[in-house]
Parts: structure tokens; C-alpha cells; sequence
């Protein structure tokens, strides 16, 4: 699907515009803590189009990838994240026209009444073509076996998937537990979406990783007592199911630099290090979750 995308017009600028956003979006995704598995996709991706390109070149014949997904995660383990940047990447190697992401759940795709859902899911799958349709917990969809409408719901993106395959990425996102269930349950799916990519809960030092990336994002920093809390924190959360990985960190960082505006706020005199430094203060109490 990409070359049809090539164009050898100078003044098109379309090249430049999508090798800007490709180099972007490469750069977003190397700044993610972690997640090799998707790291390591993502360059087989981009090799694999370049190669094509040549291939093309030299006469030789080229089968388009077939890049639906599976994603299987906890929350917050960075699966919309991910799809939004491989959007981007997928636009900036000329795959897919657009890149956006539409990201669904069961409600947007399900009707009320026969010939609703089809409706809902045709209305979805218009709205994300030239980009990603991200289905949320797409489990759910099977949910009620085959006399509910969310059966219908997935023959209708399976069709729709296979129609548009030149311009459309589909994602499937959800549990582990759940997404292997579905995928077991419909195993004429299993085949369709030769992609399937895991998204293990991150490590403590992953989590204090990501921290990181957020503090400096921001321009603020821990104190070494604020880092022993924050990882006390992170510890008792990961002692909990879905204890909210990724997210967790965004939220608990959000919240201590609001506590420490609240603890700053009326003081006259602030030095450049006070504005930037999270205190052990900032950090503690209540759910951040
Ligand atoms: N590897 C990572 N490095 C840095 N930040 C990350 C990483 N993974 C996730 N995040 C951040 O964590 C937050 C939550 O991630 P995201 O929304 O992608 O999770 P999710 O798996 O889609 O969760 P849910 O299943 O609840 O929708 C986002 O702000 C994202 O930027
Ligand atoms: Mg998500």
C-alpha cells in the first residue's frame, strides 16, 4: 500500500511533510520507557516499507503488510499512547494516508435495534479511514454470544477491515486474560490480526523511569527524600491489582505540582531551584489513582 502513496513530483511536498512527522513520531517513541516489543515492531515496519520501495524499483513484486493488531494490556500500560504514535508513524512512511487515531469502545460500535449496529460501525470505521480505528476493550464485543448486536458489530469491522485494508489499520485492545478468551472464542479473528503485541505492567524502576520523563517534560525534579516517597508509593500501588502503571506516575506527579504551587504560592521570594524542586510534602496523602 505505501508506494501507490510515493510521489516523484518536486513540488509535492507531501515527502517532506511526512518525513518530518515520521522523524517526530520516531523520536516520541524512543522517548517511552520500555516497551521493546513494540519498539522492535515498529522498526520491522519501517524497514520493511523501505524495502518494499526498493523492491519496487527493481521490478520485483511486494505483498502490502497486513498491520491489524491486538494490543494486551492492563490500563495504563501505554496502549493508546502507542497507537497514537504509530499513527504518525504509519502517515510518515506513506502507509496510511491520514494517521489519526480513533479510539472506540463498545458503545460507539453497538445499536439498539437491528440495523443499528452496522450503522454505529460503519459510522466509526468512516470516521478513522486514512488512520487507526482503536477498539477499547474490544472483549466486550463478544460479550452475549452470538444473539447480541456486538456480533454483528465485529463481522461488520471484519468486513469493513478487509474493504478499506489499503488505508485503515484496526486495533484491538484490552486484558490479557479477556483479549486471549475473545481471540480463543473467535478464532476466525486470531488469523486476521497477525500482529499481536503485550504490554507488561512496568518494573518499579520503569515507573520511576517514567517519572522522570514527566518531571523533566515539565521542568521540576524530586528531591532524593521525594523520591524515596514516590517510590514507597509506587511500591504499596503495585502490591494492588491495576494499580494503574503509567498513569498512576502521571497522576501522582500532576497532583505534587499542584501541591507544591499550593505550598509556594504567597512567597515572595522563590530561587529557580524552590519553583523546580517536588518535596516529600508535595507527594503524600490520599489517591492519586
Ligand atoms: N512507556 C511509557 N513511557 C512514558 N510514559 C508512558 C509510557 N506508557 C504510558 N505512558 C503514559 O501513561 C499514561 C497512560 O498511558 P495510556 O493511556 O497509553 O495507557 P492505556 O494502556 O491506553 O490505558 P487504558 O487501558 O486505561 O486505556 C499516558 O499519559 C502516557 O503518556
Ligand atoms: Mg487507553
Amino acid at each position: 500500500m505505501a508506494s501507490l502513496r510515493q510521489t516523484t513530483d518536486p513540488w509535492d511536498t507531501t515527502a517532506d511533510t511526512n518525513f518530518n512527522i515520521l522523524q517526530q513520531a520516531l523520536a516520541q517513541l524512543d522517548c517511552l520507557v520500555g516497551l521493546s516489543d513494540v519498539k522492535q515492531l515498529v522498526y520491522e515496519i519501517k524497514a520493511l516499507v523501505e524495502i518494499q520501495h526498493r523492491r519496487t524499483k527493481e521490478g520485483l513484486t511486494n505483498e502490502p503488510p497486513v498491520l491489524h493488531m491486538i494490543f494486551k494490556g492492563n490500563p495504563g500500560s501505554g496502549k493508546t499512547t502507542v497507537a497514537r504514535i504509530l499513527g504518525n508513524i504509519l502517515k510518515g512512511l506513506g502507509v496510511l494516508s491520514k494517521g489519526h487515531l480513533i479510539e472506540v469502545e463498545r458503545a460507539d460500535l453497538v445499536g439498539e435495534y437491528i440495523g443499528h449496529t452496522a450503522l454505529k460501525t460503519r459510522e466509526q470505521v468512516k470516521r478513522a479511514l486514512g488512520g487507526i480505528l482503536f477498539v477499547d476493550e474490544a472483549y466486550s464485543l463478544a460479550r452475549g454470544g452470538n444473539k447480541d448486536f456486538g456480533k454483528e458489530s465485529i463481522d461488520c469491522l471484519v468486513k469493513l477491515m478487509e474493504d478499506n485494508r489499503d488505508d485503515l489499520v484496526l486495533i484491538l485492545a484490552g486484558y490479557r486474560d479477556e483479549m486471549d478468551y475473545f481471540l480463543r472464542t473467535n478464532p476466525g479473528l486470531r488469523s486476521r490480526f497477525p500482529i499481536q503485541i503485550d504490554f507488561p505492567d512496568y518494573s518499579l524502576k520503569q515507573l520511576l523511569d517514567i517519572a522522570n520523563v514527566f518531571l523533566l517534560e515539565r521542568d521540576y525534579c524530586l528531591s532524593a527524600a521525594a523520591r524515596e516517597e514516590l517510590c514507597l508509593q509506587l511500591r504499596l500501588a503495585q502490591s494492588l491489582q491495576h494499580s494503574g502503571n503509567a498513569r498512576l506516575v502521571r497522576n501522582l506527579i500532576e497532583r505534587a505540582i499542584r501541591r507544591q504551587a499550593l505550598r509556594l504560592a504567597g512567597n515572595r521570594h522563590l530561587t529557580r531551584k524552590e519553583l523546580m524542586l517536588i518535596e516529600p510534602i508535595d507527594l503524600k496523602g490520599g489517591s492519586a489513582a
